[in-house]
């Protein structure tokens, strides 16, 4: 095989592409990765999950150390130090990057540097850094773009004062006020770290509820702990325009019901109002693929409609999540090695690393409602779990639904302390198919948050030990 060929090329080295990649080492396949950045690792490592997270971690600590150390008998006068926060943040990050890199190398991956484009079946063409291209031959090709933030009309990002998610992981200072466009999960997650530090937050929104997708009832007791913690909510408003000056920007909406306009300034304005897929450029049109009307690239199995070409991750449909990418990137190296790749998109759990943090597996109860299926709940309160007490973190509770018939957990919904680390105990228990009964009569060490979780199972059945 000449250089230039390899069993699979994978465009992009996101958390779908750079799976894709070790997997494909693994297998023992000649893989190549196509990457424009300068790093790998894609949205999730560099400007996603791992520094909106590395952000979230430090504001907490400092929010808890402002306020909550004195009450438990430790003395504390805390000083920001932002240039020290982005800092370690940067470092975390960069870690992270060359540590794929370095499996990268152990797994006999290429990284090709530049940005790929299909140029008909079975060749990809890279146009490098230095303004040179060429052209790669592949049997199969994996296209792992992933996505770009969404923009809106009369908003427009300058990365200044309106910015995206990747603006806002680097403010240049902590903003005296910040307005949000969007109850999602970017824009609670933002605000949650600059109103720890310093802001005050003001969340838009278009709709009449907070982070669509969760659970009704959660998002409600999410919206009341937010609001408690002093961020603003202005929902069921329409923005018409922002406009950014030197020190500030000054926002226009109305609500979507009809009514006055209303204006509101604010140093920074974040605009996350979801992220569309990202394909520009990338020679669709070459093999003959058409993206639907969104730009998603479609799949059956993760194949497209052009033979030998696949896709994962946000580029496709399905939640846009690193574990959904990671899990469709295994899945689908593993059928193109000839074995039975496989994903459970029924059990894909969803994480908001808010405080409190919300997670959730399966299907909510408008959902169940709307399948007409009978469900039986069980809840139970952080503020009955001893620990979650003695920790003063008692905001929040543990949902489970559960078949009326067969007592088949089919969804969990929770919010409270350190969930995020919780709901894979659930997704474990789905994926064997458990009935809440399983769980309910499995030890739980005690005293742990996680006796929640059976509390509530055993709520399904109406024996909880609560107070
Ligand atoms: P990406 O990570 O977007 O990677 C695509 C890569 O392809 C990029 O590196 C890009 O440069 C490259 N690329 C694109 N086109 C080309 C081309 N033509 N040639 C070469 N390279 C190309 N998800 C979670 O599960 N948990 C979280 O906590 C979380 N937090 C997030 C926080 C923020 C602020 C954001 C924005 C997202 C977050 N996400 C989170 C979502 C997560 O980042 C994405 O779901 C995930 O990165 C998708 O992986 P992917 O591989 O499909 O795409
Ligand atoms: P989102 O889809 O979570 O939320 C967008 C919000 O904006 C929704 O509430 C929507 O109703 C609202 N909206 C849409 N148009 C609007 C408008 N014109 N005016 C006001 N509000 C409007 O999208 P978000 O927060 O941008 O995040 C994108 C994706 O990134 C998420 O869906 C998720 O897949 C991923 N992500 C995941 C994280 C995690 O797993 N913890 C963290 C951050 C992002």
């Amino acid at each position: 095989m000449a250089e230039t060929s390899y069993d699979v090329i994978i465009i992009g080295g996101g958390p779908g592409g750079y799976n894709a990649a070790i997997r494909a080492g693994q297998l023992g396949l000649k893989v190549a990765c196509v990457e424009k950045g300068p790093t790998l690792g894609g949205t999730c490592l560099n400007v996603g999950c791992m520094p909106s997270k590395a952000l979230l971690h430090a504001s907490e600590l400092f929010e808890m150390a402002a306020k909550d150390f004195a009450g438990i008998g430790i003395q504390v006068a805390p000083k920001l130090d932002l240039v020290q926060m982005m800092k370690q943040k940067a470092d975390s990050v960069s870690q992270l990057t060359k540590g794929i890199e370095f499996l990268f190398k152990k797994n006999k991956v290429d990284w090709i540097k530049g940005k790929g484009k299909l140029a008909g079946a079975g060749k990809v063409e890279v146009a490098g850094d230095d303004g040179k291209t060429t052209t790669f031959e592949a049997r199969n090709i994996v296209i792992a773009t992933g996505s770009e933030p969404s923009g809106l009309p009369g908003v427009a990002v300058d990365q200044k004062r309106i910015v995206d998610s990747t603006g806002a992981l680097s403010l240049p200072e902590a903003p005296k006020s910040l307005v949000v466009i969007g109850a999602g999960i970017i824009g609670l997650e933002l605000g949650s770290v600059w109103r720890r530090l310093g802001a005050k937050v003001t969340v838009v929104e278009f709709l009449d509820r907070i982070t669509p997708g969760a659970d009704a009832e959660v998002a409600k007791t999410l919206q009341r702990a937010l609001a408690k913690q002093g961020m603003e909510f202005k929902l069921g408003m329409k923005v018409t325009g922002a406009k950014a000056g030197k020190s500030g920007v000054t926002l226009t909406m109305e609500p979507v019901a009809g009514g006055s306009a209303e204006t509101l300034d604010a140093d920074y304005v974040l605009l996350a109002i979801g992220r569309r897929p990202y394909t520009e450029g990338l020679g669709l049109e070459s093999v003959g693929i058409t993206p639907d009307k969104r730009g998603f690239i479609e799949t059956d199995h993760w194949k497209t409609t052009a033979a030998g070409v696949w896709a994962i991750g946000d580029v496709t449909h399905g939640p846009m999540l690193a574990h959904k990418a990671e899990d469709e990137a295994v899945a689908c190296i593993e059928t193109i090695a000839g074995h039975a790749g496989h994903v459970n998109y029924g059990i894909i759990p969803s994480v908001i690393y808010t405080w409190p943090e919300v997670a959730w597996v399966g299907k909510t109860e408008d959902e169940l409602k709307a399948e007409g299926r009978a469900y039986k709940v069980g809840k139970f309160p952080f503020t009955a779990n001893s620990r979650a007490k003695i920790n003063h973190e008692s905001e929040g509770f543990v949902k489970v639904l559960a078949d009326a018939a067969t007592d088949e957990v089919l969804g969990v919904h929770m919010i409270g302390p350190s969930v995020s680390e919780m709901i894979g105990e659930y997704c474990v228990a789905m994926e064997f198919r458990a009935a809440s009964e399983d769980v309910a009569r499995t030890c739980h060490p005690h005293p742990t948050r996680s006796e929640a979780l059976r509390q509530a199972a055993m709520g399904v059945e109406g024996w909880t030990m609560q107070a």
